[in-house]
C-alpha cells in the first residue's frame, strides 16, 4: 500500500531516498516524507501531496546524513496531511519509523500510552509503534524494536531508526513486502524492488517474522525467536518497469494476483480473531440507528455499481432491509424517494468519480443518511459522506478494476453481516459458518490462482470471437455482469450478461452455432433452473464454458468446459467466481494485443460527468 527506503553508508542518504520513492510512487502518493540522521540530529521533513511537494520543500536544503528512510504514503489510518505523513517520532524525536500496512490493535496500545503521558501527534496506526519503541527502550534499540513486535498485531513492514544508534536501521515484516538490496559498502532497504534496482541488483527478501539489522557492511538478519537466519542472495533480473508491476507484463496482472492479500488487509480488525463477530470501528451506528433504516439505496457507476448489485443480495438477504441499486448517473436526475429514514451507500474506488459524487451530494441534499464505500483515504466521496468504511485494497492502477470490485464485495458481505447483528435477523449458527468462510477466503483465492492457466488456454482459445454471453441467475448475474464488463473494457469484444431467465425473452435469438456462452452456476438455490438455461443454448449449439463450485458434479455433462473454483459459502462465491472472469479478459486482452492497463477511451478516475 505504501512505499518504503532506507538507505546506510557512506553517501548522502536523501537523494536515495528520494530517487527510491519515486519508484514508489505507484505505491502510495498521497503523502510523503523523510528522515535523515547526521550523527547528531535527526532531521525529519513530511508534507501532503506527491513527492515532488515533498522535493519542493526541501529543494536546496536536502537534509545531510548517511544513514535515512522514506516513506510514500497511501493513507489508511488518518486522512491525508502533514501530520499524519511517515515518518512518525516517539515523544522526542529520538525513533522514527515509517510503515507499510496497518497495526489492528493500535487503538488499545495508544490508550495505554496516553494514560502514561505520551504525546500524539498524528491519527495514524503508525504512529503508536514509535512511542512502543520508546516506552521499552533501555539502551539498546533492537531490544526494544524486539519487545515491540511482540506487541503489535497486524500486518506491516516496519523500519526504524533511533538516535542512539547512528550506524543501523532496523526492519522487519509481516505479511507485507520487504527487500533488503546489498551494495559494496552500503546497504538499501525498500518495500519494493524498483525502488533499489539502479543501485544494487543483489537482493534477499525478508520472510515474515523476520528482522534485519542493516548496517553499511552487514546485514543481521533474526526470526521471532530471535535465531539467525541466513538468507539467499538472489539476483534481479528485471528491468525498472517490469520490476515496478513485481515481475509482470501489467499492473492489472498484479492487482489480480494480489487479491488475497487485499482480502487479509480488508477483513483484518474486522473479523475478530475470537470470536464470529463482525466489527467496524470506524462506524459510529447504535442499535437505534441502524432500527431507523427502513431503506437502503446503493448508488455507484460501473464495476462499483456491480458491487452494489451483489451488496443488495448481501444485505437484503441477511440483515433484511430493502436495497435499491442505482447508477449514479441516473440516481442524481430522477428525483428519488428518499428521506432520513434512507441510508444511501456510494460506492466509489477512487472515491472521486463526478457522477457517483453529485449523486452523494444529492442524497444529503434530500435528507438522507450517508455512507461511503471507497479505497482512497481522504478523497472527496469520503469527505463528503456522513461514515466512511475503506475498502483497503491499496492503490489499483490499471484502469480495469479487479481487486477494488473483489474488496468492496468483502466489505459489503461484513457490512450485511454486521447489521444483521444488530438487527438480529441472522441465527447464530449461521453468522459463524459465513465467518469461518471469510477467514478461509484468501487461501482459497491463491489456491485458483496459483491455477489460472486453465483460463488462460480459453481466453486463447476464445479470444478472437466477435461476441461473448455471460449468463447466471441471482447472485450470479450480478457477477456475469461484472465479468461481461472486464471482457469488453479491456479486450474490446462485445460481452454481454444476461439474466438466464431472460435469454428466451429475445436474446436467444443471437445464440448460434459457435457463440461462446460463460454461464455461472455457483447458487445452489437456482441450480435446476440455470441448469435448464444451460440447455437452452446449448441447443442452439452454443459453445459453453461453465463456472461451478469443487464438489459440483453435474455440470460438466452440460457444458462444453467448466471452470471449478474452490467450495465455498453461497455468499462468498462471487468473490471467488469473478477471478477466472478477471483472468480471462486479461488474457483475452492479452492475446488481442490490447493495451491491458490503459484500454482506449477509459480513464482510472472519471471525474467529469
Ligand atoms: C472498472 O473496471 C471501470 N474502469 C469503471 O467501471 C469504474 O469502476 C467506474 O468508473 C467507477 O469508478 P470508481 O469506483 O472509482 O467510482
Amino acid at each position: 500500500m505504501c512505499g518504503i527506503v532506507g538507505y546506510v553508508g557512506p553517501k548522502q542518504a536523501a537523494p536515495f531516498l528520494l530517487e527510491g520513492m519515486r519508484k514508489l510512487e505507484y505505491r502510495g502518493y498521497d503523502s510523503a516524507g523523510i528522515a535523515v540522521y547526521n550523527g547528531k540530529e535527526i532531521t525529519v521533513d513530511k508534507c501532503v501531496g506527491r513527492l515532488s511537494s515533498l522535493e519542493k520543500k526541501i529543494e536546496g536544503h536536502l537534509p545531510q546524513g548517511h544513514l535515512g528512510i522514506g516513506h510514500t504514503r497511501w493513507a489508511t489510518h488518518g486522512r491525508p496531511s502533514d501530520t499524519n505523513s511517515h515518518p512518525h517520532t516517539d515523544c522526542h524525536g529520538d525513533f522514527v519509523v515509517v510503515h507499510n500496512g496497518i497495526i489492528e490493535n493500535y487503538l488499545h496500545i495508544k490508550e495505554r500510552l496516553l494514560a502514561k503521558g505520551h504525546v500524539f501527534l498524528s491519527e495514524t496506526d503508525t504512529e503508536v509503534v514509535a512511542h512502543l519503541v520508546e516506552e521499552y527502550y533501555q539502551g539498546d534499540f533492537v531490544a526494544a524494536v524486539t519487545k515491540v513486535l511482540a506487541e503489535i498485531q497486524g500486518s506491516y513492514s516496519l523500519v526504524f531508526m533511533s538516535r542512539f544508534d547512528p550506524d543501523k536501521i532496523v526492519c522487519t515484516k509481516q505479511d507485507n513486502p520487504l527487500v533488503i538490496g546489498l551494495g559494496e559498502g552500503e546497504n538499501f532497504i525498500a518495500s519494493d524492488i524498483p525502488a533499489i534496482i539502479n543501485r544494487t541488483r543483489r537482493t534477499f527478501i525478508l520472510s515474515d517474522g523476520e528482522m534485519a539489522v542493516v548496517t553499511k557492511d552487514s546485514v543481521w538478519v533474526t526470526n521471532r525467536m530471535g535465531v539467525p537466519v541466513s538468507k539467499k542472495v538472489f539476483e534481479v533480473h528485471w528491468d525498472a518497469e517490469a520490476a515496478e508491476k513485481g515481475g509482470h507484463d501489467h499492473f492489472m496482472i498484479k492487482e489480480i494476483i494480489e487479491q488475497p492479500k487485499a482480502f487479509r488487509d480488508t477483513m483484518t480488525a474486522r473479523v475478530a480473531k475470537d470470536t464470529n463477530r463482525i466489527t467496524f470501528d470506524e462506524l459510529k451506528w447504535t442499535r437505534e440507528d441502524v432500527a431507523a433504516v427502513k431503506k437502503i439505496m446503493i448508488t455507484a457507476c460501473g464495476t462499483a455499481y456491480h458491487a452494489g448489485l451483489v451488496a443488495k443480495y448481501y444485505i437484503e438477504q441477511l440483515a433484511r432491509i430493502p436495497v435499491e441499486v442505482d447508477i449514479a448517473s441516473e440516481f442524481r436526475y430522477r428525483n428519488p424517494l428518499v428521506d432520513s429514514s434512507t441510508l444511501v451507500i456510494v460506492i466509489s474506488q477512487s472515491g472521486e468519480t463526478s457522477d457517483s459524487l453529485a449523486a452523494m451530494k444529492e442524497a444529503k441534499r434530500l435528507g438522507a443518511r450517508t455512507l461511503a464505500v471507497t479505497n482512497v483515504v481522504g478523497s472527496s466521496i469520503a469527505r463528503e459522506a456522513d461514515q466512511v468504511i475503506y475498502t483497503w485494497a491499496g492503490p489499483e492502477i490499471a484502469v480495469a478494476s479487479t481487486k477494488a470490485y473483489t474488496t468492496q464485495l468483502l466489505v459489503m458481505l461484513m457490512l450485511a453481516l454486521y447489521l444483521a447483528e444488530l438487527r438480529e435477523s441472522l441465527r447464530a449458527d449461521r453468522l459463524q459458518s459465513i465467518v469461518h468462510e471469510l477467514r478461509e477466503l484468501p487461501q482459497k483465492a491463491e489456491k485458483f490462482l496459483s491455477n489460472g492457466q486453465a483460463v488462460k488456454t480459453f481466453a486463447e482459445q476464445y479470444g478472437f470471437n466477435d461476441d461473448v454471453f455471460f449468463i447466471g441467475r441471482s447472485i450470479d448475474y450480478a457477477v456475469a455482469m461484472e465479468g461481461a464488463l472486464k471482457l469488453k473494457e479491456i479486450s474490446y469484444i462485445h460481452a454481454e450478461a444476461y439474466a438466464a431467465g431472460e435469454l428466451k425473452h429475445g436474446t436467444l435469438a443471437l445464440i448460434i452455432e459457435g457463440v461462446p456462452v460463460i454461464a455461472l452456476a455457483t447458487q445452489r438455490d437456482v441450480y435446476e433452473k440455470t441448469l435448464s438455461n444451460i440447455k437452452e443454448v446449448k441447443a442452439r449449439d452454443a459453445v459453453v464454458i461453465g463456472l461451478a463450485m469443487e464438489g459440483d458434479d453435474q455440470i460438466e455433462k452440460y457444458v462444453d468446459h467448466t471452470i471449478f473454483i474452490p467450495a465455498t459459502d453461497k455468499y462468498l462465491a462471487p468473490i471467488l467466481a469473478v477471478i477466472p472472469l478477471q483472468l480471462l479478459a486479461y488474457y483475452a486482452a492479452v492475446t488481442r494485443g490490447c493495451d491491458v492497463d490503459k484500454p482506449r477511451n477509459l480513464a482510472k478516475s472519471v471525474t467529469v460527468e
